[in-house]
């Protein structure tokens, strides 16, 4: 009988063939292990997202939701109420508005890949793409440097399951509430101090003339520590992994720089690190000769969707040339990614400093650790030879 174990190492090391028979045999399909419906086609996906009164988020996004989150950020939260704190955040993560962002993320590629000169070889994930995110992030917000490390760790902690228990482990747990006691002290500093940063605007901001919430700048900090840490670093190292497996695509942008975005919006297709979010059911739907509950959870596979034969053409194939519009790598709908500047900024400036230090480099392991994660997929770490 066929399965579908999101919390399965099987799955992080290679969901795509579950995801080929799901479109093919299961397109609306019952997971036991997940206790919800799993929506692998690209276009009932794409129904879902435009049909957020009927897929609803407000009880949690997250395939495994942390406590005490549903209905506090972006996120998780319907519209009319989602859509004015994003308004808010919108202004400021746009392309225009994050130009200042480039030349500190260049600065900082820089400094790590200075540090890693005369290595024959080093992680990838934990020596780079970590190091730029976490970087680039405390730049945003303006937070105390000394705190990196520990804040990294805890955002790489808080998107895990364990796969024996399919839960929410304890320390999962406790690095989420971690987060949201930091953010929350981080706002009592900056009120005493703000400054020209993201979160001394949010304190400042007002929808319809009212201020926002201490909880409300604390959940919408904590999400977006969470969403720019680990979503970022965890795409880096999937796009790391993709020039390292794909030598004529490297090749072609060590060639030519001004390709990068592209691979970089073909990397989200091809095996983006955001591969599930769920929804809840605000009433009963018959979909595929399934009959689903008001109250049942759906699955989102965004990483299914990009894989679609029905939507593209090869999907199996990673082509940088292919400009693959519509790709769910970011979601879609009102609730599409929000930091989608910030990381194409960021992926771009990246991958410029790096491939110009490695236009050469090959992984050292074959079978890479995987963050254990019922929504993300993305390498724990990549060993690159580069000598
Ligand atoms: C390449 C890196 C990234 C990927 C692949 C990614 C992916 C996604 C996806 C798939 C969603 C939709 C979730 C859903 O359907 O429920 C999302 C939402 C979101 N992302 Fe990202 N993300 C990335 C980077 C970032 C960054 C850098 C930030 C901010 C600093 C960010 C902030 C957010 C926020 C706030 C939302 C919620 C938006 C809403 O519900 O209105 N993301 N992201």
């Amino acid at each position: 009988m066929f399965r579908f174990d999101p919390y399965s190492p099987v799955m992080d090391a290679d969901p795509f063939p579950f995801y080929k028979t799901l479109r093919d045999e299961y397109p609306c399909f019952w997971s036991e292990e997940a206790g919800m419906w799993v929506y692998s086609r690209y276009a009932d996906i794409v129904t879902a997202l435009n049909d957020w009164e009927t897929y609803s988020s407000a009880k949690g996004n997250l395939v495994d939701e942390l406590p005490n989150r549903a209905g506090s950020t972006l996120g998780t939260t319907d519209p009319p109420r989602h859509d004015r704190l994003r308004a808010l955040i919108q202004k400021a993560v746009t392309k225009r508005a994050l130009d200042h962002i480039i030349e500190p993320a260049r600065q900082s590629a820089r400094k790590h890949l200075d540090a890693l000169a005369g290595e024959k070889s080093f992680d990838f994930v934990n020596a780079f793409s970590s190091k730029v995110t976490v970087d680039l992030l405390f730049y945003l917000f303006d937070m105390p440097a000394e705190g990196q490390q520990t804040v990294r760790d805890k955002a790489v902690l808080m998107v895990q399951t364990d796969p024996k228990t399919r839960k929410k482990a304890p320390e999962h747990i406790a690095a989420y509430d971690w987060m949201v006691d930091y953010a929350a002290e981080l706002i009592e500093t900056r009120k005493k101090n703000p400054g020209q940063d993201l979160l001394s605007n949010f304190i400042a901001a007002e929808i319809d003339g009212e201020k926002l919430h201490d909880r409300e700048v604390q959940m919408t900090i904590t999400t977006l520590i969470m969403a720019g840490i680990e979503s970022l670093s965890g795409f880096m190292g999937v796009m790391g992994l993709n020039l390292a497996d794909h030598g004529d695509a490297r090749r072609a942008l060590v060639a030519d720089p001004a390709l990068i975005p592209d691979a970089m919006e073909e990397s989200l297709r091809y095996n983006t690190s955001a591969q599930r979010f769920r929804r809840c059911l605000t009433k009963d739907q018959e979909v595929h000769g399934q009959q689903m509950k008001a109250g049942d959870f759906v699955m989102l596979a965004y990483g299914s969707g990009n894989r679609d034969e029905r939507q593209f053409e090869n999907p199996d194939v990673y082509d940088i040339a292919r400009k693959p519009r519509g790709h769910l790598g970011f979601g879609g709908g009102v609730h599409a990614c929000l930091g989608t500047a910030i990381a194409r900024l960021a992926c771009k400036t990246a991958f410029e400093e790096f491939l110009t230090r490695y236009p050469e480099f090959e992984r050292v392991e074959q079978q890479l650790p995987w963050v254990p994660s019922s929504n993300f997929r993305s390498p724990m770490r990549l060993e690159l030879a580069v000598g």
